[in-house]
């Protein structure tokens, strides 16, 4: 039980999925000036009841509840779910970020073999449990950061074997860490040295799919999504179609990145086969943002990415208009070093000129509808996953406002209704 917060961030209206249009411009807080709002979590970790303090003691006793969290002044918010992270890896890029200030393109470092090349020549040194011990560091950190559910992709390996390594490494972390996990495979992070494009993505679809599939089979691995990074002088919008389409054909939700550096026609190409997520979309056409409208698709915006790599901001408030769902995510990587949704949010604001409600439906429900999670993820409501951050502040906003300070702000972070 958590009780006689000053405010509660939630939605009242069931049936809930996702957010767009006019609904994205305000949050729901509950307020109750008397004694306050409570959550009680049920034994099962889901959300039992929300309303004031008073009304909810009247459901149960205290000595009802394993524990008893009181919140007097303090904010309860949802969870944060952070809708796209590479967090499996070795070898840092902090020489490539000099390089970036001094002028060179993302791009032009990835062709002359470093960015994601020059990671996955560490990664693939590495063992399974150095790269176990450095992931659950950065999860640990994410969830401390308020984070309770994250998609995680592979990428960094390339080759069968290598990726092969991540998934298993992710599926640990997925069996023995709180924090949730949505397991991303992104074979198709970039083209292997040495190999066309077409050759890896023939590798992809004859081998490494199968090969997942068949883990998948064997309960040794539960992968929901795919990813491919459609990207001019990566994989081009007909071979992304072909990966993405193997990966729909073994029941993965299709989530990948797309129209970022280039127009692509990803967000048509996404669309079309039914995309459950698009990340990215700076350069999306108006005919992608209609196709997705109408696809359902989410759209999953990264501040950081755009922020370090000072790129034009993607078209946020036409997405919405659209009544396209609009999320964030953090995008850690070894290109932007960003782990906490909170800086995410106020760069979505800040670059992206998103107001705080939009952000932080965007930084919750939203992003749990992109990872397939839509009715059960995002939001405090009788029946949804018991997932909360508790903020010293008597405004839930102090979370956006307070830029690099939530280390200081974060309370209390609750998963499936444990502290964590
Ligand atoms: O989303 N675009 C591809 N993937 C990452 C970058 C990965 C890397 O540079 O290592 C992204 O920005
Ligand atoms: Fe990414």
């Amino acid at each position: 039980l958590v009780h006689s917060a000053r405010q509660v961030v939630t939605i009242t209206n069931e049936d809930v999925f996702y957010l767009s249009g006019r609904a994205m411009k305000s949050v729901e807080v509950l307020q109750n000036n008397d004694d306050g709002v409570a959550v009680a979590i049920d034994d099962d970790g889901y959300i039992a009841a929300v309303g004031s303090t008073q009304y909810v003691r009247r459901l149960w006793k205290d000595d009802d509840f394993e524990k008893i969290i009181d919140a007097t002044g303090k904010c309860v918010l949802p969870g944060f779910v952070d809708a796209h992270t590479h967090p499996v890896w070795a070898g840092d890029r902090v020489h490539e970020f000099a390089m970036k200030l001094a002028g060179a393109s993302y791009l032009e470092i990835h062709s002359a073999g470093g960015g994601i090349f020059f990671t996955v020549d560490s990664t693939v040194k590495c063992s399974s449990e150095e790269l176990y011990q450095s992931l659950k560091d950065r999860l640990i950190k994410m969830l401390k950061a308020g984070t309770t559910t994250v998609e995680c992709k592979t990428g960094y390996g390339l080759e069968t074997k290598a990726e092969m390594k991540l998934l298993q490494v992710l599926q640990r972390a997925k069996e023995e860490l709180p924090i949730e996990i949505s397991l991303t495979y992104c074979g198709a992070h970039a083209v292997p040295k040495g190999k066309t494009p077409e050759e890896a993505t023939e590798i992809i679809i004859r081998d490494q799919i199968p090969r997942l599939k068949n883990m998948m089979d064997q309960k040794l691995l539960s992968v929901e999504n795919i990813d491919v990074f459609c990207e001019k002088g990566i994989f081009d919008t007909e071979q992304s179609r072909r990966i993405l389409q193997a990966g729909k054909e073994i029941e993965l939700r299709i989530n990948f990145h797309g129209d970022e550096l280039n127009p692509m026609k990803s967000a048509e190409m996404g669309a079309e086969l039914n995309a459950t997520a698009i990340s990215h979309l700076e350069m999306v056409s108006k005919k992608g943002i209609e196709d997705m409208a109408v696809s359902g698709t989410v759209a999953v915006m990264l501040p950081t990415t755009a922020y370090l790599m000072k790129l034009k901001p993607p078209p946020v408030h036409e997405f919405i208009e659209a009544g396209v769902p609009v999320a964030i995510g953090s995008d850690f990587n070894p290109n932007v070093h960003c782990l906490a949704m909170p800086t995410v949010m106020n760069l979505a604001c800040t670059m992206f000129g998103m107001s705080m409600p939009e952000a932080l439906i965007a930084a919750t429900l939203n992003a749990a509808a992109s990872l397939g999670r839509g009715s059960t993820h995002g939001a405090i409501q009788k029946g949804r996953v018991g997932d909360l951050v508790i903020i010293n502040a008597n405004k839930w906003e102090h979370i956006i406002y307070q830029l690099g300070s939530h280390q200081h702000l974060i309370d209390i972070v609750v998963k499936k209704g444990k502290i964590v």
